[in-house]
């Protein structure tokens, strides 16, 4: 089978390094010929993802066509679905997606819990919801690792809101964040992984660590997967999900988004889990059965991502330190440029035991620094 991946970035350079235990042959398109997939496909397009042409002349001879970012253009994808290229998800499920206002509706309307949100068409919309704040603004489109989402805690905050369609989202009181990853065959069988739950950093608003499967009661286990199964469900597509809750100080479980591809919250399912979310992706687009979810052992994720005040040819300190603990995994995305708060890898750390997961991926995030 010839399968097409949209977009170049780490999450495709990991579905390659999955796919070479199969056999398919991989073509790439990214605008980036230096991009962290482009050396792993068997066929590299250069060409912008969001544009029709590149899209369509680039899917239009092959069987089947995934993504991983949701930035891509759906007209393109909806027409070569049309021709009989199969593709994970469907381009409907994307299209849902990928603006934040259409992702709130469905949830609305599919009764799926979500925290109460105004639409907003421009910035000067926000000064009749003073009083619904404090919220979050969120930009329908276009934003990514926590860019275009922005908090507004009084009326002084507008003049930060968004002057493009967007979501304006109460603020929910998080006692924790929750990623869970669902794959849903052709068949519609599904399979779920154990959930993870996220620790912030509330200066760069990007993920910290992560601990995996997350320390929560069963029967919130149970509220969280038959949620996220609804949120699939009713996506109606095949493919691979993941969907991130809130719980909130109340107990309340609240859907905050979700993303039809593989998923930075499962690059633990490599060593940790038996089937990786990578391969159980290929699983699904190439008819084989789906693979177990389970968890070896327990995992913690640390991101590795750009210092502050360093831009350039990235370097890393501290691999060593790093590499020479147990059962740590490390995975470099192949990025030759650093920047403040870019992701450039991440680590992988296995352990039985929980006060070990935490005390080494505290260890690792003082030890390995990206500079340039
Ligand atoms: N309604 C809310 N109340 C409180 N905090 C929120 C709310 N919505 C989002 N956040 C916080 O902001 C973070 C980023 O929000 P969200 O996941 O919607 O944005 P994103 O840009 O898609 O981020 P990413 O790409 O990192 O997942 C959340 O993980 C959460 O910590
Ligand atoms: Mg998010």
């Amino acid at each position: 089978m010839k399968v097409g991946i949209l977009g170049g970035g780490q999450l495709g350079r990991m579905l390659l390094q999955a796919a070479a235990n199969y056999t398919v042959e991989t073509y790439v398109l990214e605008n980036d010929e230096n991009c962290p997939a482009a050396h792993l496909c068997h066929h590299f397009f250069k060409g912008d993802i969001k544009d029709f042409n590149a899209v369509y002349n680039f899917g239009k001879n092959l069987d089947a066509l995934t993504i991983e970012i949701e930035s891509v253009n759906i007209d393109a994808l909806e027409k070569l679905e049309q021709e009989g290229v199969k593709i994970y998800p469907t381009p409907a499920a994307i299209k849902t997606i990928k603006n934040k206002i259409l992702q709130k509706e469905f949830y609305q309307k599919n009764q799926i819990p979500t925290a109460e949100f105004i639409i907003t068409q421009q910035q000067n919309d926000l000064k009749n919801y003073t009083n619904f704040l404090p919220a979050v603004h969120k930009l329908a489109e276009g934003g990514y690792d926590g860019k275009g989402v922005q908090i507004l805690y009084s009326d002084a905050d507008i003049d930060k809101g968004f002057n493009a369609p967007s979501v304006l989202e109460k603020s929910v009181s998080i006692e924790k964040e929750i990623a869970i990853i669902i794959a849903v065959n052709d068949k519609k069988e599904t399979a779920i992984y154990p959930p993870s739950e996220m620790i912030f950093d509330p200066v760069l608003n990007l993920l910290d660590y992560q601990l995996s499967p997350a320390r929560i009661e069963v029967n919130e286990l149970w509220k969280i997967e038959s949620i996220a199964l609804s949120v699939v469900k009713n996506l109606k597509s095949a493919g691979l999900f993941s969907v991130e809750l809130f719980i909130d100080k109340e107990g309340n479980i609240l859907v905050n988004e979700t993303a039809p591809r593989v998923h930075n919250s499962g690059h633990h399912t490599i060593e940790a889990n038996y089937c990786s979310q990578y391969d159980m992706l290929w699983r699904i687009i190439l008819n084989y059965p789906l693979g177990n979810t389970k968890a070896i052992l327990p995992s913690a994720i640390v991101n590795i991502v750009g210092a502050e005040n360093f831009s350039g040819n990235a370097k890393y300190i501290g691999l060593e330190n790093v590499l020479e603990m147990d059962n740590v995994f490390v995975h470099l995305y192949g990025k030759q440029i650093t920047k403040a708060g870019r992701k450039m890898g991440h680590v992988t750390i296995i352990s039985n035991d929980y006060a070990d997961l935490t005390y080494k991926a505290n260890k690792i995030k003082h030890a390995l620094k990206v500079i340039a």
